[in-house]
């Protein structure tokens, strides 16, 4: 039996947190000893937000070091750099001709990063959610592995694969795009700031306090966590919605801890925020020190890690151009005349 595909990717905008491992990254490793896997660091998405272009491409590199250092296995899936495969611009220019503009007006996280670039916004960040969807539906993926926030650029990509391109030029019923769902866990699809278990962990926050980096240090662990918001009440638990912060951090102590929520919730239902910080930061610490391990090696002599790009970046090509050649014969174009 053919395994189902997945696909994702992270943006190499400013060092990833724990929030892109705990929602997205560590389920990839999980799910890549079931799935077929293909992971790609989003470059073209960093630049639709005001970029720094040398440190474009060091994010690139240390973000493809990070999947590596977290688990992903270059002998069960692909890793690649989305600007690698001129395929992904080519089709979300394909699907920027079908798409209506207003689907585009409607996307939230838009919406939110537009305020904040006030008269700044380039035509990149509305077309956003179409360059994903072409990243996803170039690889026929089954199921995409991701955070809560991406879930509604998730429905975009079903929709145009179904409304405007399967629905507009199948022939015979035959679709020319797999129809993708989104595979959201309900563990670690949400982390909170630090600073406010109201608002998500995010690299835009202009605050370093907000989130912890997945290459941050003892010492800055520490201070993150010492500084991190609590309430007045003594015991922390789960879902209580007046207790935001208890419920943000007692869930990243259950995932980094690898325990159950019902087993972290008794063990810290009976002591204050004082104890349990110091609990937390050595839990933090200790989950993270590995991942830190290997990406230093791997970032000290990239050859081992090009080595693992440039393998991924031929599967990616082969694939991705087998769904291009389908689009472009779906949508009229003349077939590609070899020089
Ligand atoms: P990005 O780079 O913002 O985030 C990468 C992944 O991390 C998840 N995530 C979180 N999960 C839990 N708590 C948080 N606080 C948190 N912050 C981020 C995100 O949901 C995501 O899974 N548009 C995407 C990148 C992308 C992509 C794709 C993803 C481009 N093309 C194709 C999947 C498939 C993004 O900006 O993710």
């Amino acid at each position: 039996m053919t395994k189902k595909r997945i696909l994702s990717g992270v943006q190499p905008t400013g060092s990833l947190h724990i929030g892109n491992w705990l929602g997205a990254i560590r389920n990839w490793v999980e799910l890549q000893k079931e799935y077929d896997t293909y992971v790609c660091v989003v470059d073209l998405h960093a630049i639709t937000v005001p970029h720094n272009a040398e440190k474009l491409k060091s994010d690139t590199l240390s973000t493809a070091a990070l999947y590596v250092a977290c688990g992903m296995d270059p002998r069960e899936c692909s890793i690649f750099i989305q600007s690698h495969i001129p395929a992904h611009s080519e089709l979300c220019w394909l699907l920027n001709c079908v798409t209506p503009l207003n689907w585009m007006e409607r996307m939230i996280q838009f919406k939110e990063k537009a305020l904040k670039q006030g008269d700044n916004v380039s035509l990149g960040l509305l077309d956003y959610p179409v360059l994903m969807a072409a990243d996803i539906l170039l690889y026929d993926a089954d199921l995409v592995p991701v955070g809560e926030d991406q879930k509604q650029h998730l429905e975009l990509a079903r929709d145009i694969a179904q409304q405007r391109i399967n629905s507009r030029f199948s022939k015979n019923n035959n679709p020319i795009l797999k129809v993708p769902k989104p595979l959201i866990l309900k563990e670690g699809a949400k982390i909170m700031s630090l600073c406010d278990g109201k608002n998500k962990m995010s690299k835009s926050d202009p605050n370093e306090n907000s989130r912890i980096g997945l290459l941050d240090d003892p010492d800055a662990i520490q201070k993150k966590i010492k500084k991190a918001k609590t309430d007045p009440h003594f015991g922390l638990e789960f879902s209580n919605p007046e207790r935001p912060e208890s419920d943000n951090l007692l869930g990243i102590y259950s995932m980094v801890t690898n325990q159950s929520r019902e087993k972290v919730a008794e063990e810290c239902s009976e002591i204050g925020w004082g104890k349990f910080k110091p609990l937390l930061t050595d839990a933090v610490i200790t989950s993270l020190q590995p991942i830190q391990q290997k990406y230093n090696d791997l970032i000290k002599d990239p050859s081992e890690l090009n080595r693992i790009l440039k393998e991924g970046t031929n599967n990616a090509k082969t694939l991705s151009g087998h769904t291009l050649q389908r689009v472009r014969e779906a949508l009229g174009f003349l077939e590609t005349i070899n020089i």
